[in-house]
């Protein structure tokens, strides 16, 4: 099996160094990609990210570079950045990593965006739950205004540049891009009808480019090394490195820094450590709970967003669950349902209704009242819902319930079967939803 190379790029915590000082991280380097950024001007620093083909780190992977490049230059009105430090996808915990050790590398990615679209405010949209991280946020954003890297003469580059930190209240909704905008905007988060996309009309009526605390974290180190540099540490059309992050059924789960095309099995057999207890492995879901699971034979596949597409599934934000044999797939099916029936804002019918009948359903097999049609009503309910609602949260219920009874029916027709979970064996750590 081919080594993993593992990078420490994004990934610094084995420096052994506090980045969150900011004498620390400019001693490092920091900062002076704005510098850099400003003597390549506007339109070449757009060029670098283009060129470097950053695949966005929320989930969708739509490449950085366009989306800034789609924002109107001759515009009367205030451009804004607004940041998704929102992280509710379960299995994700990566942007985390940045906001609570590395936030001065945000922020200067936030600088060297703004400067280059003409935006002079931004808002740091975080997670609720992120009581720390929002803290650690807030101190570095305070010690850029001391020195001077924020305020009206940013790094004395002439421009303005303000950084805002807006704090979420725990909705996973609230992630999506539009509905993050109303959340800001003082409004219940609920997604807004596309087009027109955020570029065009985004925060309060203005141009907006919505980025991933992990895309703009990787914007110092395009324009410090440049665009080929970063390139080349992943593939064409999808550059850089990503951080991996993989929990569940492993022996040493974690964030890993890989290349982006690095081999999602040797992911987990390598970095990982395998698979608890030496068991056989039963599936992978490989990027947050709402991508497609997968097979032990789907997983040899190098992990960018075409390959994974292609492989039946999605890259998502590249949280790797990983599933040992001996699991209830039922229950774990149940676990996400309720989730995404939890989460549904209730704007759109098939989501607020079939979500919930998707989780009672999957509730009455795992407890021994499933009937033997429940199987393709499943499938027909979770049909019904993707593509048909405002937003992914839609497609996020219904693509976990479509490829687990897909791929592991058997594992469904044993529960009707036997009218109950024939599956307990539990794992260490691994409780009953
Ligand atoms: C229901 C839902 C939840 C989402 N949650 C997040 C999130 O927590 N963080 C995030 O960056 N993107 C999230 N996204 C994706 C965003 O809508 C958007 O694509 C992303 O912020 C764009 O940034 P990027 O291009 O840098 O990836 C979510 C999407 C949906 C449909």
């Amino acid at each position: 099996m081919a080594a993993v190379t593992t990078y420490d790029h994004l990934l610094r915590d084995k420096h052994g160094k506090d980045y969150r000082d900011l004498a620390v991280y400019r001693a490092a380097g920091g900062y002076r990609a704005v510098l850099k950024a400003k003597e390549l001007g506007p339109e070449a620093v757009v060029g670098e990210m283009k060129k470097a083909s950053v695949r966005g780190r929320g989930g969708a992977g739509f490449p950085a570079g366009i989306k800034w490049g789609f924002v109107p230059k001759d515009t009367d009105k205030p451009k804004y950045l607004v940041v998704n430090g929102d992280e509710g996808e379960p299995g994700t915990f990566k942007d985390n990593y940045f906001l609570s050790h590395d936030p001065h590398r945000l922020l200067e990615g936030c600088i060297i965006c703004s400067h280059a679209l003409g935006i002079e405010t931004c808002y740091i949209y975080i997670r609720g739950e992120f009581f720390q991280q929002i803290a650690t946020v807030e101190r570095a954003i305070a010690d850029c205004y001391k020195a001077g890297i924020l305020g009206a003469n940013s790094m004395g580059t002439g421009k303005r540049m303000d950084i805002h930190v807006h704090s979420g209240a725990g909705a996973y909704i609230c992630g999506e891009e539009t509905a993050l905008l109303e959340s800001l905007e003082g409004k219940p988060g609920q997604p807004r009808l596309k087009p027109p996309f955020p570029a065009v009309v985004g925060a309060f009526g203005c141009p907006t480019v919505i980025n991933n605390v992990e895309t703009l974290s990787t914007v110092p180190l395009i324009i410090e090394h440049g665009a080929d540099w970063f390139l080349g540490l992943g593939v064409e059309r999808d550059g850089g490195s990503r951080i991996v992050g993989v929990s569940g059924h492993v022996k040493r789960p974690g964030l890993f820094e890989v290349g982006v095309g690095a081999n999602m099995k040797d992911i987990i057999y390598e970095l990982a450590g395998g698979i608890l207890e030496d068991r056989a492995l039963k599936a992978v879901i490989p990027g947050g709970s709402s991508c497609p699971i997968m097979t032990p034979d789907e997983i040899d596949v190098p992990m960018t967003v075409d390959a994974v597409r292609d492989a039946g599934s999605m890259l998502g934000t590249c949280g790797i669950i990983v599933i040992a044999e001996g699991t209830c797939l039922v229950r774990c099916l149940q676990r996400i349902s309720h989730f995404y029936a939890h989460e549904s804002c209730g704007q759109c019918t098939p989501c607020r209704e079939g979500t919930g009948w998707l989780a009672r359903i999957v509730d009455d097999i795992e407890a021994g009242r499933g009937r033997q049609e429940d199987l393709d009503m499943l499938l027909n309910i979770a049909d019904q819902i993707g593509g048909n609602t405002i937003c992914a949260l839609g497609d996020a219920a219904a693509l976990p319930v479509l490829s687990f009874v897909k791929k592991f029916r058997a594992d469904f027709q044993a529960h009707v079967d036997h009218k109950g979970c024939p599956h307990d064996q539990p794992l260490p750590g691994w409780t009953r939803p």
